[in-house]
C-alpha cells in the first residue's frame, strides 16, 4: 500500500492511492510504525549488534518454562476467562499486597490482557472520550504516542529535564485543567531510568484529585531497580485508590517479552469498562502463559533481588563502555535503558547518528526524538541504548563502539 501514496502528483496512481487514502483512518496517518522496532529489523539486516528494542538475549528461569510446558501439558490449552485466569488474578492480588501494601479485588478490579500494550490501550480506549486531555512526561514511551491518538485523546506533554529528569512543578500543574482525564507515569521510566520519588508521585496525586482525574500508570520495570531507589504504585499512595490505574505485565519482570501476558489493575467502575474493551480487541492472553504466570508471581523474593543485582551490574558494565567511547551518560536509577547525549560526535541529528551507527559500526540504538512530541527538541542530540543483554553482546558492542572518534 505504501508505495501508491509515493505516486508522482496527478498520475492515475496517485488518484487510486488518494482514494484509497480516504478510505483508511486518518488516525493512523498521525503516527508512523514503531522506530523501535524498525531499528530491530535494520540491526538484523545489518548484522549489527542490537542494543534498540528492550528484548533480553538471556533465558527466563527454568521453573517458568517448566511451568508454561506444564500447563501445555494438562491441556490448559482453550479460551481462558476473558479478563484472566483466577490462579493468576489470586497471585496478582498476593504480590501487590505484598510489594505495595494494597489489597484489590480479584473478581472486580483486574484485567489480564495481551502484555501491558494492550493493558495500556484498552485502559485508554475505556476511558477517553473525544475533547479529554491526556498529561504525558516527556521524553516518553514511544508506544503512548499512538496510544493517545487511537483513543482520542489531545495529549498535553511536561518536560523531563535531564541530568535528574525532574520536573518543574508549575509546568506539570499548567497541564492540568478541566478537561484533564488522565496522566500517564512510567516509574521506573523508559527510556529515562527516572524512578519517581514519593514527593513527585504526591505531587502528581494532589494534581488529579484537584482535576479528577486518573493516573494511569506503567510499572513494568518496578523490579529493575539501582542504587536503593524504591517503586511505588500510584495506587499506594493515600487518596489514589479510585483514580489509580495500574499497567503492568510479565515481560520484563520474568525474562517473557514474547509470551505477552499483562494486566491492569483499576478501581471497578473503570475495570468493567477495561473489561469491555479488552474482550473484543483480542478475548484473552494465552491460557497456558497465563498459567505459567501464577506460578512465577510467587517466586521468592530472592529472585527480584538477584534480578536487580544481574541489571546493576550490566548497567555499570554498559556505562563504562558508553563512557570509554565518548557518550555523555545519564546513570539510570530503574529500568535498563541509559540515554546519551551524542553532541561530542557532531552527527547532524539523532536520526543521522543512529543510521551511522547501525550501518558503520555495526550498533543499533534508538535514536532519541523517537521519545519526543516534536523530533527537532532534545531528543535530536540523543540516543538510546538497551543492556538487558549477555555480557558477550554488550562487549560486542563496546569493541564497536571503540571505533567512535568524538570531537
Ligand atoms: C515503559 C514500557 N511499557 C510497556 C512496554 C511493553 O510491555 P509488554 O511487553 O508488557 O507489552 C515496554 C517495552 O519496552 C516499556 O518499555
Amino acid at each position: 500500500m505504501r508505495p501508491m501514496f509515493n505516486a508522482p502528483q496527478g498520475s492515475p496512481a496517485e488518484a487510486v492511492a488518494q482514494g484509497v487514502r480516504r478510505m483508511l483512518s486518518t488516525k493512523v496517518e498521525r503516527f508512523t510504525e514503531s522506530v523501535i522496532r524498525e531499528m530491530t529489523r535494520l540491526a538484523m539486516k545489518h548484522d549489527a549488534v542490537n542494543l534498540a528494542q528492550g528484548f533480553p538475549d538471556f533465558p527466563c528461569a527454568p521453573e517458568i518454562k517448566e511451568a508454561a510446558r506444564q500447563a501445555i501439558a494438562d491441556d490448559d490449552n482453550q479460551y481462558a476467562i476473558t479478563w484472566g485466569q483466577k490462579p493468576l488474578r489470586d497471585a496478582l492480588v498476593e504480590k501487590f499486597a505484598r510489594t505495595q501494601g494494597v489489597t484489590i479485588d480479584p473478581e472486580r478490579e483486574i484485567t489480564v490482557t495481551c502484555g501491558s500494550t494492550e493493558a495500556m490501550m484498552a485502559v485508554m480506549m475505556a476511558v477517553i472520550n473525544p475533547g479529554d486531555e491526556a498529561v504525558i512526561f516527556e521524553p516518553f514511551y514511544e508506544n503512548y504516542g499512538p496510544d493517545v491518538i487511537l483513543s482520542g485523546a489531545q495529549p498535553r506533554f511536561v518536560s523531563l529535564r535531564p541530568p535528574d529528569w525532574s520536573f518543574d512543578r508549575d509546568e506539570l500543574a499548567a497541564a492540568f485543567g478541566p478537561r484533564t482525564k488522565a496522566i500517564i507515569v512510567n516509574t521506573p521510566n523508559n527510556p529515562t531510568g527516572k524512578v519517581f520519588t514519593r514527593e513527585e508521585l504526591e505531587f502528581i496525586r494532589d494534581l488529579c484529585v484537584r482535576w479528577n482525574a486518573f493516573a494511569i500508570t506503567d510499572e513494568i520495570y518496578e523490579h529493575i531497580l539501582y542504587d536503593g531507589a524504591e517503586h511505588i504504585s500510584m495506587a499506594a499512595l493515600d487518596g489514589m485508590r479510585d483514580r489509580a490505574i495500574v499497567v503492568n505485565g510479565m515481560s520484563k519482570t520474568y525474562t517473557v517479552t514474547g509470551w505477552r501476558v499483562g494486566w491492569a489493575i483499576a478501581p471497578p467502575g473503570p475495570t468493567e469498562a477495561i473489561r469491555k474493551v479488552h474482550d473484543f480487541l483480542t478475548v484473552g492472553a494465552a491460557a497456558p502463559l497465563q498459567a505459567a504466570g501464577a506460578v512465577a508471581l510467587r517466586l521468592p523474593d530472592s529472585y527480584y533481588a538477584q534480578l536487580a543485582d544481574k541489571y546493576r551490574a550490566k548497567r555499570d558494565l554498559m556505562l563504562g563502555i558508553l563512557t570509554g567511547a565518548g557518550f555523555n551518560c545519564i546513570k539510570p536509577k530503574g529500568a535498563y535503558y541509559i540515554m546519551t547525549d551524542i553532541s561530542r560526535f557532531g552527527a547532524k541529528d539523532d536520526v543521522a547518528f543512529a543510521k551511522y551507527l547501525i550501518e558503520e559500526i555495526g550498533v543499533a540504538v534508538v535514536p532519541g526524538s523517537s521519545f519526543y512530541n516534536d523530533p527537532a527538541g532534545p531528543g535530536s542530540q540523543q540516543v538510546r541504548f538497551a543492556f538487558c543483554k549477555v555480557d558477550e553482546t554488550l562487549h560486542a558492542a563496546g569493541e564497536r563502539l571503540s571505533r567512535l572518534k568524538p570531537r
